[in-house]
C-alpha cells in the first residue's frame, strides 16, 4: 500500500485544531506615525481600524522618524541588498559601524551581527560547544526555542535546571566533572512571565565552578539600563557575562540579531559558525535603521520611562478590576486564561467587537494549562487605551463567566 502523505499532513493539522492551538495569523498594516493604531484586513468590507496590544516593537522604534529617515537615506545611497555573505560580499560599512555601536552598548570588545536573534542563538551556542570538547551546557528550563535548538545542534551534554533556581543549578554544577568545560545559558527577561534572572548570582556560581555564561537579552535590550544595554547594564554585571545576545527586531524596531563578547570569542564564532558564514548578511537598509535606533536609545530614556509607566498603569487597572494578571517584574503584562480555546475566544471577541488585537499564547510557547493573553504596553499606549482595554476585558470575563481574582 502506498503512503498517503496528504492524509498524514492533514491529520497533523487536525490535531492542532482539536487542541484549540491551530495558529491563525492576523492580516494587518500598521499606520506609520500613529502606532499602536493599525488596519486589519480580516473583513470583506474594507480594512478595519484596530489597536495593537501585543507587538514586540516594544518602544515603537519601528516607526521612529530617525529610523525611517536613516533607512530611506541608506536605500537611496547604497541600494537594497548587501550582495551576499560577508565572506563574498564584504562588510558593508553600516555593519562595521553597528558592530562597534553594539560592542560599546554592552561594554564588550566586539560584537557580531546575524540575520535574526534566533539565528544568533542557534549559531553561537551550537558552535561554542563544538569548539569546547566535552562541554556541558546548563540550560534554564524556560530558555527560548532558539537556544534549545543551538544546544541540541551542538551535540554536547545538556543539563536543564529549574527556572531561576540557583540551588538546582549549583547542585548540577557540583555534580559535574570539575575539568569539563561548562556553559550556563539563560535569559535576562523571560518573555512569557516577565520575570528576571538573578544574573549576579548566576555569575557567582559561574566563577565558583569555572563556567562560561551566555545571557539572552532579547526582551531587555533597548529597554533596561541607562543606555538600553539591558538588565546586564541595569544590574552592572555586563562585564561578568561572557556572551550577551540580543535582537534588533524588538525594542530596536527593525530586524537582526547579535552577540557581544571579548574579541577572541567573537572571532571564533565569526570564523566557525555556519549560521553566520553561509548566509546573506542583513540588508544595509535594515542595518542603517538599527544604527539610528540604537544610537537614539543610548541617549534617550523617554521611551523606556513611558513604557514602564504604562505597563505599571495597565497592571494596576487589571488588578483593580479583579482580572487574573500575573504580577510580572517587567514591561510584559500576562493575563492568565488557562485554556487554549477560551484564550482564542477572548482574543476573537476583542478583535471583532472592540478592535483590540492581542494574540493568544498557547503550548508549546507556554506550558499547557497556563495559556494566556500577553500584553505589551509601550510609550504610545495612552491612558484612554489602557482604560478601554480593561473595560473590554472585564465585560468579556463576565460574559464568558471566567474566574476573577479578588481585588488587591
Ligand atoms: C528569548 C528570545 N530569544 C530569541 C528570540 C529570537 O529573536 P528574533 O525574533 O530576533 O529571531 C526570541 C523571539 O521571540 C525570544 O523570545
Amino acid at each position: 500500500m502506498s503512503l498517503n502523505y496528504d492524509h498524514i499532513f492533514s491529520q497533523a493539522i487536525d490535531r492542532l485544531h482539536e487542541e484549540g492551538r491551530y495558529r491563525v495569523f492576523i492580516d494587518i498594516l500598521r499606520n506609520k506615525g500613529a502606532y499602536p493604531n493599525a488596519r486589519c484586513f480580516a473583513h470583506h468590507n474594507g480594512p478595519k481600524p484596530i489597536t495593537v496590544w501585543c507587538s514586540n516593537d516594544y518602544l515603537g522604534m519601528g516607526q521612529h522618524p530617525k529610523v525611517v529617515a536613516a533607512m530611506e537615506e541608506a536605500l537611496h545611497d547604497v541600494g537594497a541588498g548587501s550582495g551576499g555573505t560577508r565572506n563574498i560580499g564584504g562588510n558593508t560599512h553600516y555593519h562595521v559601524d553597528l558592530e562597534h555601536e553594539l560592542a560599546d552598548l554592552h561594554a564588550k570588545e566586539g560584537a557580531l551581527l546575524f540575520t535574526s536573534g534566533y539565528v544568533s542563538n542557534e549559531a553561537t551556542l551550537s558552535t561554542l560547544a563544538k569548539i569546547l570538547p566535552g562541554c556541558v551546557i546548563f540550560s534554564d528550563e524556560l530558555n527560548h526555542a532558539s537556544m534549545i535548538a543551538g544546544i541540541r545542534n551542538s551535540g554536547c551534554e545538556k543539563r536543564v535546571w529549574r527556572h531561576n533556581d540557583l540551588a538546582h543549578l549549583e547542585e548540577m554544577l557540583a555534580a559535574t566533572d570539575p575539568d569539563a568545560p561548562k556553559l550556563i545559558a539563560f535569559e535576562s527577561v523571560y518573555s512569557m512571565d516577565g520575570d528576571v534572572a538573578p544574573i549576579a548570582a548566576i555569575c557567582d556560581l559561574a566563577d565558583q565552578y569555572n563556567a562560561l555564561t551566555y545571557c539572552d537579552e532579547v526582551h531587555a535590550v533597548g529597554m533596561y539600563g541607562a543606555r538600553g544595554g539591558g538588565i546586564t547594564e541595569r544590574d552592572d554585571v555586563a562585564d561578568r557575562v561572557t556572551i550577551i545576545e540580543g535582537t534588533l527586531g524588538k525594542a530596536f524596531g527593525v530586524m537582526g540579531g547579535y552577540i557581544a563578547a571579548d574579541k577572541t570569542v567573537v572571532d571564533v564564532i565569526r570564523s566557525y559558525a555556519p549560521g553566520f558564514i553561509f548566509t546573506t548578511s542583513l540588508s544595509p537598509v535594515l542595518v542603517a535603521g538599527v544604527l539610528a535606533s540604537v544610537r537614539h536609545l543610548k541617549s534617550s530614556c523617554e521611551e523606556r520611562a513611558a513604557q514602564q509607566r504604562h505597563a505599571r498603569l495597565l497592571k494596576d487597572h487589571l488588578l483593580e478590576a479583579g482580572l487574573p494578571v500575573l504580577e510580572s517584574q517587567t514591561h510584559i503584562v500576562p493575563l492568565l486564561v488557562g485554556d487554549p480555546v477560551k484564550a482564542k475566544r477572548i482574543a476573537d471577541i476583542l478583535l471583532a467587537e472592540y478592535g483590540i488585537y492581542v494574540q493568544p499564547i498557547n503550548y508549546p510557547t507556554v506550558p499547557r494549562g497556563t495559556e494566556r493573553l500577553r500584553f505589551t504596553p509601550g510609550p504610545d499606549h495612552n491612558e484612554d487605551m489602557i482604560r478601554g482595554l480593561t473595560d473590554a476585558l472585564t465585560e468579556i470575563w463576565g460574559r464568558l463567566e471566567l474566574e476573577m481574582i479578588k481585588a488587591a
